[in-house]
């Protein structure tokens, strides 16, 4: 083999590696910025259905409790939250809301719902003990790129306006109609701050 071929052989083998490698890599590369694509389209999805239900909620429980006192807050949020959510649960998507207490036992969390809401509820009482801003919303999301199932949830934290129904001083008028409804309520206790719950969002491809 004279120097010349040889050199052409090195630069054939050379020039196959390097086109295997970014064969190799190409569509990995273009695969997860599909992936990626994909989770922030429907991250975006999500944030408006949770704003649409936090915002269908809040009218709703205003109004109720402007007309009727914290009492009819309590029967308006039990006859509209299920409702809300499911109107808003259409195309591929459940909506809804979560909690480590809950008041309404259907909203019990599952086992990657309890995963986030400890880890949010720890980063709230993590911030309580320093002064460092906290990026919020607090949120986490999974996707599955085989299946297609999406899941997003979203924290909610105790609010002033909260502790009328879930803080630790409940009035006990308010108190009787939420035994009433809810037997097993668990959603007492919270104080300003607290970790309440979260939105809980999944999208399964029809
Ligand atoms: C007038 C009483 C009332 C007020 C005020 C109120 N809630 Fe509720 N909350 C309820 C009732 C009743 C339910 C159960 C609804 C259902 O059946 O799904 C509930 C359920 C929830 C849930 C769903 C999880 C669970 O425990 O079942 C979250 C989260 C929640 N409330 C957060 C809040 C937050 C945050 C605020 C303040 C912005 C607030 N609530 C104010 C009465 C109230």
């Amino acid at each position: 083999m004279n120097k010349y071929v040889a050199l052409m052989a090195l630069s054939t083998i050379l020039s196959a590696m390097l086109s295997s490698c970014s064969l190799a890599e190409k569509p990995q590369m273009t695969n997860i910025d599909a992936q990626e694509g994909e989770a922030q389209i429907k991250i975006k999805q999500a944030k408006g259905h949770v704003k649409a239900l936090g915002a269908g909620l809040k009218t709703r429980l205003q109004q109720a409790i402007r007309s009727g006192g914290l009492t009819a807050g309590v029967e308006e949020c039990q006859l509209a939250a299920g409702p809300i959510a499911d109107s808003l649960s259409k195309n591929g998507w459940s909506v809804g809301r979560t909690s480590l207490k809950v008041r309404n036992p259907d909203n019990a969390p599952d086992g990657w719902e309890r995963e986030q809401l400890a880890h949010f509820s720890g980063l709230l009482e993590k911030n309580k003990l320093t002064s460092e801003p906290l990026k919020r919303p607090l949120d986490a999301y999974q996707y599955d790129d085989e299946s297609g199932e999406f899941r997003y949830m979203m924290a909610i934290e105790q609010g002033q306006l909260c502790m009328a129904c879930h803080g630790t001083n409940v009035a006990p008028a308010v108190k009787d109609v939420i035994a009433k409804h809810y037997p097993d309520d668990q959603a007492t206790g919270f104080t300003v701050g607290d970790l309440r719950g979260a939105f809980t969002l999944t999208y399964q491809p029809e």
